[in-house]
């Protein structure tokens, strides 16, 4: 049976952290073997919130490194970047044809870029949901793997593939968000406020470059409290989180103890941070190695940027053909 078509895509803004591993990364890792996955680097999205581009190459290279430190093989895989793949653009110009001015204005990531730039709301900012359902439709893709925010713009990539379907007739299959189970780690900031984001502050998130001193200071600040008072308590956010991260990177029986004792009141935070602090950066170093390793590789990055475009392409282009037939601009 053919394999279903996988998709996904990276901005290349930030570093990547503990966050994106557990809730996206490992997630790619362990789709590669059961479907047939592409997973490309939006370098071109980050031209419409981020018009300075000294830093786009390296942030591009350092993404693509620290993808595949995780797991990720790019001979099982299609990496690519977006803009060594020509027929995503293209797309993204009919599509535009059949995207509604009105319908993108009230998309609410637009909305909200419009309040955090307001000097730069571009025409690409207006059509950043148009240049998503290219990527997932020039693959003919079926899963997409994304967290929550990124549900409405596969919502109105589907409304886009059925508009040109119902136009022109069937090209696109219907796309469809995914994940594995529902077991996605939620991880949240080591201060307590809300998720471990790109954005956040650096002290509260863990990034897979941040070296092992750097890693115990950070959990060694994250926030707790003077503990339980009454057994079998429910646990706070920050501290659930604390178990959480354990979970991850910690022993079965580390965890287990540390349980025992938040459930008896005799937990002792200060040692519980100090195990996951050897954990976590145990966890975090081979990662960061081969990460660093692999950036410093300027032949093997190039290889693996040359081939995956080369299998991106086989697939766009015989979409991009599909599509012209259908719309009726082919004359040669
Ligand atoms: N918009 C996505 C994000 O902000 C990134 C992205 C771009 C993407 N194109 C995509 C994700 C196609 C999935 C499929 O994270």
């Amino acid at each position: 049976m053919k394999k279903e078509v996988v998709l996904s895509g990276i901005r290349p803004t930030g570093f990547l952290h503990l966050g994106n591993y557990f809730g996206a990364m490992r997630n790619y890792v362990r789709m590669q073997d059961e479907y047939n996955c592409y997973f490309f680097v939006a370098d071109l999205h980050s031209l419409t919130t981020h018009p300075d581009t000294k830093e786009l190459r390296n942030s591009v290279m350092r993404v693509i490194a620290e993808n595949v430190a995780c797991g990720l093989d790019p001979e099982k895989v299609a990496l690519y970047v977006q803009s060594t793949v020509p027929e995503v653009s293209e797309l993204y110009l009919y599509l535009n044809m059949l995207a509604y001015k009105g319908e993108l204005e009230k998309t609410t990531t637009f909305k909200d870029k419009v309040r955090l730039q307001p000097d730069n709301v571009n025409a690409g900012l207006l059509t950043y949901p148009v240049l998503m359902a290219a990527d997932i439709l020039v693959h003919r893709a079926v899963k997409v793997p994304v967290g929550k925010d990124q549900e409405q713009h596969l919502e109105m990539t589907r409304n886009f593939a059925e508009r040109f379907n119902h136009r022109y007739g069937e090209v696109f299959p219907l796309p469809q968000a995914f994940n594995y189970g529902t077991s996605l780690a939620k991880i949240m900031s080591l201060d307590g406020n809300g998720k471990m984001s790109k954005s956040e502050n650096q002290m509260s998130t863990l990034y897979l470059a941040d070296d092992d001193d750097l890693i115990r200071k950070k959990i060694m600040k994250a926030k707790t409290d003077s503990g339980p008072t009454e057994p079998n308590a429910e646990k706070p956010d920050y501290i659930e989180n604390l178990f959480t991260l354990m979970g991850l990177v910690s022993s079965p029986d580390v965890l287990e103890k540390f349980n025992a004792d938040f459930n008896n009141c005799v937990i002792r935070y200060g040692d519980m941070k100090k195990q996951l602090a050897e954990d976590m950066a145990k966890f975090i170093h081979p990662i960061r190695e081969k990460a660093a390793a692999i950036q410093a590789d300027k032949n093997l990055l190039d290889k693996i940027i040359r081939d995956g475009a080369e299998k991106a392409r086989i697939n766009t282009n015989a979409t991009i053909k599909a599509v012209r037939d259908a719309i009726g601009v082919h004359y040669i």
